[in-house]
């Protein structure tokens, strides 16, 4: 057992102080039918997992405007009301030492759909959906909404609706916004050469490709406070022939340094039907530890963390500055007070539950 387990020491991103490197993957509930605004859920899911000992809890990709939901009940930050529905939610995770977090995302192409127990179908405009936009006119697969291309007049509503959900962000009490960029939604419908078949100046050419992603980061970056950190999320490949890969995807990582991102998640996949990593803990983790060394940016690790000594052994061996857990964190919100007690660190479990540890 380590002395003083790396897991466990802090990381400062900025003025922003995380108590140790566990963090809370962003997972979309479906829980605001039908308007975008926090329930009773964000507070009991998000706030659980903060009282559980994470450092830094990541509220779901929230979308920037109606347009950019996966489906009707997503999360939302578009408005005032929304940002004062998720304050008691940042104040909370905040109040027991954590970080609290929020994933700015818009669904692109992958828009207007059911929630994913229902079936993940098209939902049409004529039936509460919505008209669904890409950079180019292409469906995500056969029961996909089929998207609208965008004009340059679009796209600046992105950026812009980027920056305005960052400014409610802040309003509400996040002190990390994290950027997604990956897993096939706007941004990285624009990475990929798969779903980007632009020849403007927003697709073509890697850097033509990378513009939007770019200029989102710059924007947001341009509303946020210095003292607050800002992170992207990539998918660092497509694993699909002719898609998206990680040479283009640790050249991104280190030209989001240089627009003010702190830290780049690596994840994959989900651009097209298919694109997914291999299973097992192998597939991702080794590209935060990629991301790091040659894109010289601090980096995340996430895809299949489950135990201690792995998220343990990826933080010493300099593999990720950071590890995200989702579905071991869902099995159990209390994931890092089990860590720290296996790893021999202190375990600051709450107060109210000191005799469920022998106190
Ligand atoms: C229920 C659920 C919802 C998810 N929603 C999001 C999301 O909103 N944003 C995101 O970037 N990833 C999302 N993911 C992916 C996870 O954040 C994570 O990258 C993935 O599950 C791999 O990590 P794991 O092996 O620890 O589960 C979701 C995963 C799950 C299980």
């Amino acid at each position: 057992m380590p002395e003083n387990p790396a897991l466990f020491s802090p990381l400062e991103l900025r003025s922003v102080r995380l108590r140790n490197r566990i963090g809370v993957s962003p997972m979309c509930m479906y829980a605001c039918e039908p308007d975008g605004l926090a329930t009773p859920w964000h507070l009991v899911h998000l706030g659980a997992r903060a009282a559980g000992g994470a450092a830094l809890v990541v509220a779901e990709a929230t979308a920037v405007a109606p347009e950019a939901r996966i489906s009707a009940a997503d999360l939302g930050l578009w408005s005032h009301a929304h940002a004062r529905a998720l304050e008691p939610v940042a104040a909370f995770i905040e109040a027991q030492g954590a970080v609290a977090g929020v994933q700015l995302a818009h669904a692109g192409r992958k828009g207007s759909t059911q929630v994913p127990w229902v079936g993940r179908r098209w939902v049409p405009p004529g039936e509460g959906g919505w008209t669904v936009q890409a950079p180019s006119p292409l469906a995500f697969g056969p029961h996909s909404a089929p998207p609208r291309q965008m004009q340059e007049a679009d796209i600046a509503r992105a950026i812009a609706q980027f920056a305005h959900a960052a400014r409610h962000a802040v309003a509400a009490g996040f002190r990390y916004v994290e950027l997604h960029l990956g897993h096939g939604y706007l941004a990285h419908q624009f990475l990929s050469p798969l779903t980007n078949q632009r020849d403007d100046a927003w697709g073509g050419c890697f850097e033509h490709r990378v513009r939007f992603a770019r200029e989102v980061a710059r924007a947001v970056r341009a509303v946020l406070p210095d003292t607050l950190a800002l992170a992207a999320r990539l998918s660092v490949s497509d694993w699909l022939e002719g898609g998206w890969e990680p040479t283009q995807a640790l050249r991104l990582g280190r030209l989001l340094k240089e627009d003010g991102v702190d830290l780049v998640v690596c994840s994959s996949g989900a651009i097209a039907p298919g694109s997914a990593p291999p299973g097992g803990p192998g597939a991702q983790p080794p590209y935060a530890a990629r991301m790091r060394a040659e894109a010289n940016v601090r980096s995340g690790a996430v895809g299949a963390i489950t135990e201690p000594s792995q998220a343990e052994a990826l933080i010493a061996s300099a593999g990720a500055d950071l590890v995200f857990l989702a579905r071991a964190m869902l099995r159990n919100p209390n994931w890092p007070l089990h860590a720290a007690q296996a790893l021999g660190a202190p375990a600051p479990w709450p107060k109210p539950y000191a005799r469920a540890v022998g106190g």
